[in-house]
C-alpha cells in the first residue's frame, strides 16, 4: 500500500467557522471561530451542554446552513461557494440524516417510507428498498406502519432511509435519545457496522457511553471546542 493510501483523507474541514443568530433581543454567537478536521471513515461524537452550539454545528456539517465567517469544506468543496440549488444537490449526494425524532410519514408503511426517500433521489426501486430494510434486519416488517413498529425499529427504518443514496457522511443527532437500552444497542451496532463499511459518522449525543463508541469526542461550550479526545472504547485499527 502506498504512503498516500494510508494517510487519512480529510472529508470535512471547518476553519474559524462562526455562526451568529441575529434576533430582536440581540446577537447570539452560537459558534465562535471553530476549526475542526474530520477524516474520511472517522466516527466523531459531539457533546456539550444545552445551548453550546451542537445543532448549529450539525446544521453546518449537513449543509443545511452556512457560516457567517470562516469556511466549511466537505469532500473538497467549499460549501459557501455553492448556489442554493447546488447546495441542495450536494447535500442529497453527500449526507444521510438520522434524527432523534424519526420523521417517518405515519400513513406510509416502512417500505413506502424508504421508497419515498428514493423518490426524492429520482429513483424508486421496490427491490432496492426491500434490500435496504433487510440490511437493518426489518425485512419482515416492510408492510408495517410506523405506529406498528417499536421505537428501535422506527429508528432502523430511518437508518435504512438515510442510506438510500449511499452517502459518504452520516449525520446523527441523538440517534438513540428516544430508545431503551436494548434498542440503543441494536442501533449502536448498526452505526458501528456502517462505520466499518466506510461511512464517516458525525453524531451528537448526551450519553457518555454512546460517545465512547466513536473514535473521537469533541466537546463544545458556548460555541467553542473546549475539549477533544480519543474515545477509549473505539476498536482502533489504523
Ligand atoms: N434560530 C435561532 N435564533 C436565535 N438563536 C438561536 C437560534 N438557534 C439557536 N440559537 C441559539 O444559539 C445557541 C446554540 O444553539 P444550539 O441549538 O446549537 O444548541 P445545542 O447545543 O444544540 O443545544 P441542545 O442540547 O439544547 O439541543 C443557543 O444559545 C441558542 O439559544
Ligand atoms: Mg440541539
Amino acid at each position: 500500500m502506498s504512503v498516500a493510501a494510508t494517510r487519512p483523507e480529510t472529508i470535512i474541514e471547518l476553519r474559524d467557522a462562526t455562526r451568529e443568530y441575529r434576533g430582536h433581543a440581540g446577537t447570539v454567537r452560537a459558534l465562535d471561530s471553530i476549526s475542526l478536521s474530520v477524516s474520511r471513515g472517522e466516527w466523531l461524537a459531539i457533546m456539550g451542554p444545552s445551548g453550546s452550539g451542537k445543532s448549529t454545528l450539525v446544521n453546518l456539517l449537513g449543509c443545511l446552513d452556512r457560516v457567517d465567517a470562516g469556511s466549511v469544506r466537505i469532500a473538497g468543496k467549499d460549501i459557501n461557494t455553492l448556489s442554493r440549488k447546488e447546495l441542495d444537490q450536494f447535500r442529497a449526494e453527500t449526507v444521510g440524516f438520522i434524527f432523534q425524532q424519526f420523521h417517518l410519514i405515519p400513513y406510509l408503511s416502512a417500505l413506502e417510507n424508504i421508497m419515498l426517500a428514493q423518490y426524492f433521489h429520482s429513483m424508486t426501486d421496490r427491490k432496492e428498498a426491500m434490500a435496504a430494510l433487510e440490511r437493518v434486519g426489518l425485512g419482515d416488517r416492510a408492510g408495517h406502519l410506523p405506529s406498528e413498529l417499536s421505537g428501535g425499529e422506527q429508528q432502523r427504518v430511518c437508518i435504512a432511509r438515510a442510506l438510500i443514496n449511499q452517502p459518504p457522511v452520516l449525520l446523527a443527532d441523538e440517534p438513540t435519545g428516544n430508545l431503551d437500552a436494548a434498542n440503543q444497542q441494536i442501533v449502536t451496532g448498526l452505526l458501528r457496522s456502517l462505520n466499518q463499511l466506510g461511512h464517516t459518522i458525525l453524531m451528537v449525543t448526551h450519553d457518555p457511553e454512546m460517545a465512547q463508541m466513536a473514535d473521537r469526542i469533541v466537546e463544545l461550550h458556548h460555541g467553542r471546542i473546549v475539549a477533544e479526545r480519543e474515545a477509549s472504547l473505539a476498536p482502533h485499527t489504523s
